[in-house]
């Protein structure tokens, strides 16, 4: 036996040993090893993999440490689309619900699937022979992101299936990914202690998760998966839901045992009596249940509205409320300005905490409600970790009950607050001189996914602030051992870790640079169009509102702040000083490079969901042929390129306007490939030969709006 053939089978050894212990652990809930057996089969395979990456199985378990970095998911059309349900919180629409599949069915015998609904994120699997090959998230229903490589880190999704004579070669798996309450409360705990956001309930942390970019750290954030649709041509050999769902357990799935098989109306509603409270024993976060018709032929005589199934119907379980007494209101400052009225109460216990603060949202919601101080008010907690009041008990409000005073003026700096039109938050407009607003700026700036300061966590450097040490973020760059020596709670060590990640902070890329300034709507996904767009400060610094708003992403609202922004002589001082200090105020490394100038001159609006590329796929190929995008349709815009389902307004607009419509498949044709670029560049070169008159395609196009005068050729496009 050769060598190669020898390492091959302890490889494939291990690996089947470890997807054994896996599914032993994960589906039956024995442990036949201890966990540091377990870790030292799966570090030997790790070590054979890094010697012998050819020898590496698909699937291999060491997959679930994760370890890939995936800078941007790519997208997937959804075979079947993902629809979602129909929601109802009342036994009478239930009823009702009961009543349309009855006459449906006219009068045929049927039984419904009673299954929790679990508080996640929808997930659609493929497996194909036996291996999971793709992770896709709803997305928009017909087209999702592809985050395999993420899922694959999930412990409980086997990464190959027993092998069964009624699995299907290929087929689709749907369920939800959530993060258990227990791993939920860890992480914020965590987060509480770093002085960072804490997440607001463990569905957004979830969906959060799944859209990390490196594998490794959502490994380390212990989701779980539920399966609870099979999909595939004909439903395989399955006649029923139920068998479907006993099958994919037996695969080694993990499909929740809490599902039950009813007979009637009365039997589902005993269900979700029976599960009303003792879903809170569940170690993952439920809303409701969700109600599906057993049989897949009845499902399919009952068929679907243009949004959900008429075979299924999920109800919610009303949100668990107090009852307690509104003592005042707080008034807090946000970075951006925005004041959020806070709710003090008198303490009450509800779903398992007790209850101090409630949000109010807005002066509108005060009003909306009612709500005056003294007041017995309705608190509910719906899966978010800040309560919110929803209502007044008006029986029970008290003779001197005192109308809710808004504030006028900035409860932090007196400053006049302001509404601007068609905005919920009253708002300080005191952006450079209030206390609040600067410290949250600076906590901002500090963050794990702005520059990361190392030793200087947003505690730190609110106390630096609060002590006169730092206003700006410029300022941080001045902290030096003599102005930090003598600080209570600050030691030498922590004093040169705390410079040292100053230090470091030099290196973060111009992106998160830009995201760290704390400019209004300038969130992460902006920062990064805008920085690749633009390429340096100084770029955004000399743009108009105008030419920022027709960068992707950015729009008319984000270039209007952004150009009040830089306008502003201090907020220009700052990123001088920035700029003194070496922080990176540009991206490094070169342009993504120019495919074609072939689109050059021409404008393009995007509508509607593609088939071939993702938008953003789209919008990177137009710029690299050296075309532009904007946002809307004008008189002045070459094409609009219309996707499925673009709305009917955006058609009649361009049609009014005379813009030629195209469809995906003209503007691909209308850009080389890339291995015609490359090919014309080596021949146009040395002979100047004009491209354009060669490819075919070009000229079986419309001609766009911008040259063409002779609108009649638009004809055969609608
Ligand atoms: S069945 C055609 N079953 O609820 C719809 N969905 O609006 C098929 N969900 O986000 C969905 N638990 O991810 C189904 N036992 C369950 C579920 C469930 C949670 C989620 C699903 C989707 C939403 C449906």
């Amino acid at each position: 036996m050769s060598d190669t053939t020898a390492i091959q089978e302890k490889i494939t050894a291990l690996t089947e040993r470890l997807h054994y212990l896996n599914h032993q652990y994960y589906q039956q809930d024995i442990s036949e090893v201890s966990d540091q057996e377990f870790d030292q089969l799966l570090a030997d395979l790790q070590e054979l993999e890094k010697q012998y990456p050819e020898l590496a199985l698909p699937n291999s378990p060491t997959q679930r440490v994760g370890g890939t970095i995936t800078k941007q998911f790519p997208t997937a059309l959804h075979k079947y689309p993902m629809l979602s349900l129909g929601n109802t919180y009342s036994e009478a629409d239930l009823r009702d619900f009961d009543e349309r599949v009855r006459r449906g069915l006219e009068g045929a015998e049927f039984a419904y699937v009673c299954e929790m609904k679990f508080d996640g994120v929808a997930m659609s699997l493929t497996y194909e022979n036996g291996q999971l090959t793709q992770g896709v998230t709803r997305g928009d229903g017909t087209r999702g992101d592809v985050v395999t490589n993420n899922v694959r880190t999930i412990k409980n999704l086997p990464l190959h299936l027993r092998p069964a004579p009624n699995q299907p070669a290929e087929f689709e798996v749907r369920g939800e990914i959530f993060m258990p309450l227990g791993v939920f409360d860890d992480l914020n705990k965590e987060r509480e202690q770093n002085g960072e956001a804490l997440l607001a309930n463990p569905r957004n942390a979830a969906s959060g998760t799944l859209k990390l970019q490196d594998s490794a750290l959502v490994a380390a954030r212990r989701l779980r998966f539920f399966a609870y649709s099979f999909l595939s041509p004909g439903r395989g050999v399955f006649h029923t839901h139920s068998a479907s769902l006993e099958a994919l357990k037996a695969w080694g799935l993990p499909v929740s045992d809490t599902w039950r098989r009813c007979h009637s109306i009365e039997e589902v509603l005993d269900f979700i009596h029976h599960w009303e409270k003792k879903r809170f024993e569940l170690p993952v976060a439920t809303d409701g249940i969700v109600i599906k018709v057993d049989d897949f032929r009845q499902q399919e005589v009952l068929g679907f509205t243009s949004k959900s199934p008429r075979w299924a119907i999920a109800y919610k379980y009303p949100a668990e409320a107090a009852r307690t007494r509104l003592n005042s209101i707080q008034y807090q400052v946000g970075r951006t300005g925005a004041v959020t009225p806070v709710a003090m109460l008198t303490p009450v216990p509800l779903a398992g905490t007790v209850v101090k603060r409630a949000s109010v949202h807005n002066a509108n919601q005060i009003a909306a409600l009612d709500l005056r101080l003294g007041d017995l008010v309705f608190v509910e907690k719906g899966g978010e970790i800040i309560p919110k009041i929803t209502g007044v008990d008006l029986s029970a409000r008290p003779e001197d009950s005192q109308p809710i005073q808004y504030p006028t003026e900035c409860p932090a700096c007196g400053t006049p607050l302001i509404r601007p039109e068609g905005e919920a938050h009253f708002r300080c407009p005191n952006d450079t001189g209030c206390a609040p607003q600067l410290k949250a700026k600076l906590e901002h700036y500090v963050s794990r996914k702005a520059l990361n300061i190392d030793g200087l966590g947003a505690e730190t450097v609110g106390r630096f602030f609060d002590l006169g040490l730092v206003r700006t973020p410029a300022d941080i760059y001045d902290l030096s051992t003599e102005k930090l020596t003598g600080l209570e709670r600050l030691g030498e060590k922590s004093i040169q870790n705390l410079l040292n990640g100053v230090e470091a902070s030099k290196q973060v890329p111009f992106d998160r640079v830009l995201f760290g300034l704390g400019i209004r709507y300038v969130g992460e996904t902006v920062a990064e169009k805008l920085a690749a767009h633009y390429r340096s400060m100084d770029a955004i610094l000399q743009a108009s509102a105008t030419d920022m708003a027709a960068v992707p992403e950015v729009g008319n609202v984000i270039a209007v702040n952004l150009a009040a922004w830089t306008q502003d002589e201090s907020n220009r001082q700052i990123v001088e000083r920035l700029r003194a200090a070496g922080v990176q105020l540009a991206l490094t490394g070169e342009a993504p490079k120019a495919v074609s100038d072939r689109l050059a001159g021409l404008t393009f609006v995007l509508s509607g969901v593609f088939e071939q590329h993702s938008r953003e796929e789209l919008q990177q190929l137009i710029v690299q042929n050296g075309g532009k995008i904007t946002g809307s349709i004008s008189k002045k815009l070459s094409y609009l390129v219309a996707g499925d389902k673009m709305g009917p307004a955006k058609r009649e607009k361009a049609t009014e306007l005379k813009v030629p419509i195209i469809t995906e498949t003209d503007l691909l044709a209308m850009i080389p490939t890339e291995t015609q670029a490359e090919d014309e560049e080596e021949i146009l070169a040395p002979q100047n030969l004009d491209s354009s008159a060669e490819t075919a395609s070009e000229q079986t196009f419309p001609a766009p709006k911008s040259t063409a005068n002779d609108l009649g050729q638009q004809g055969s496009l609608f």
